[in-house]
């Protein structure tokens, strides 16, 4: 793969252990998937279906919030400084701030995806081509090392999606901890984080009527089979997306329909009838709530931008 070299400098610790992780969450009592698992290049590409469905108001509302608000939230541009991304994916929001950034000195997306990485520079070059973009391929739940030659330059962390909600507050905390490390002193994070609404709402956002997060829950089951030999049959499993109020959460579970076997390079995993697989859970908060998160992760929140909706909400944290 010649691409590869091209974009994995000094990467964050990449994520080599999807057997490990499928047979550590496919052997416990309650089954779950890490959902860093769902970007292969097939998921990504239906991440990106989802986004434009239309019950999933989520990028919508926060390309509108930055539309409207980008010039703002720069507050002055990131002259000679930098600005990373976190699960960047197809870095589209990204260029929104880019456009407004000229003296920008470069641009370093961090994602799990090579495919979205790799489509993500070979668009924004073209676009922008005074732009030095340096993807990061890794886990950026790890601490992510960034070229020497950046570590004393001015920092803005990105953060959109509401990537973080996919994280319990506990962990996204200890996330939001590590960028603050990667930023160093005086570094800035722009996060985009989902709103608590009507149930309703959120439920029709994980159940958009032509299926494709279903299907992009499903491509989970269909890569252990094409990269892990599985024998998942796609057809005996559905996807199932709730809303818990009183954990504010989304959880995203793939139910087996009937009592089956799949085999796993030797193992057997066995489910019942209506036995699940938790495959992801998306936390929503209210503004206060996420306040609080930031704060005991050492950020001081500032400033919040949210669309006329109310829907979602993207944060300043100094
Ligand atoms: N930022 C984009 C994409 C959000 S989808 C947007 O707002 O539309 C979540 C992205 O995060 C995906 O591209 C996925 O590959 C990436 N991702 C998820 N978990 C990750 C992890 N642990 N480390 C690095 N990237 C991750
Ligand atoms: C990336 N993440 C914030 C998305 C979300 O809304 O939790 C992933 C997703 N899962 C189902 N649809 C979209």
């Amino acid at each position: 793969m010649p691409e590869r070299a091209e974009h994995a400098f000094a990467p964050a610790q990449k994520d080599d252990d999807f057997a490990a992780s499928v047979f550590d969450g496919l052997s416990r009592p309650l089954k779950s998937l890490p959902c860093r698992f769902f970007y292969d290049s097939i998921g990504s590409a239906l991440f990106e279906e989802i986004t434009r469905q239309p019950e999933y108001y989520l990028t919508r509302a926060e390309i509108a919030i930055l539309e409207a608000n980008a010039p703002e939230m720069l507050g002055g541009e990131l002259s000679g400084g930098i600005l990373i991304e976190f699960g960047s994916g197809s870095s589209i929001k990204t260029e929104i701030l880019i456009r407004l950034m000229p003296r920008l000195r470069a641009y370093v997306p961090i994602d799990i995806s090579e495919s979205a990485l790799l489509e993500a520079k070979r668009r924004l070059t073209s676009r922008f081509p005074r732009l030095d973009v340096r993807p990061i391929l890794g886990d950026f739940s790890h601490p992510v090392a960034l070229p020497p030659e950046f570590e004393r330059l001015p920092k803005l962390g990105f953060f959109p999606g509401s990537t973080i909600g996919n994280f319990p507050p506990a962990e996204a905390a200890q996330m939001l901890r590590m960028m603050r490390l990667t930023l160093s002193s005086g570094g800035r994070l722009l996060i985009g984080v989902d709103l608590k609404k009507d149930a309703r709402q959120l439920v029709r956002a994980y159940n958009d009527a032509k299926g494709f997060t279903a299907a992009f829950n499903l491509n989970l089951l269909a890569r252990i089979n094409r990269e892990l030999g599985g024998t998942f049959d796609l057809n005996a499993f559905r996807h199932r997306a709730t809303y818990e109020p009183l954990e504010g959460r989304i959880t995203m579970h793939l139910v087996s329909t009937k009592e089956q076997a799949v085999e796993l390079d030797g193992a057997r995993i066995q489910f019942s009838e209506g036995e699940t697989i938790h495959t992801e859970s998306a936390y929503k908060y209210t503004i206060d709530e996420f306040r609080r998160v930031s704060r005991s992760a050492g950020w001081l929140p500032q400033r919040v931008w949210t669309d006329p909706d109310n829907l979602f909400s993207v944060r300043e944290l100094v």
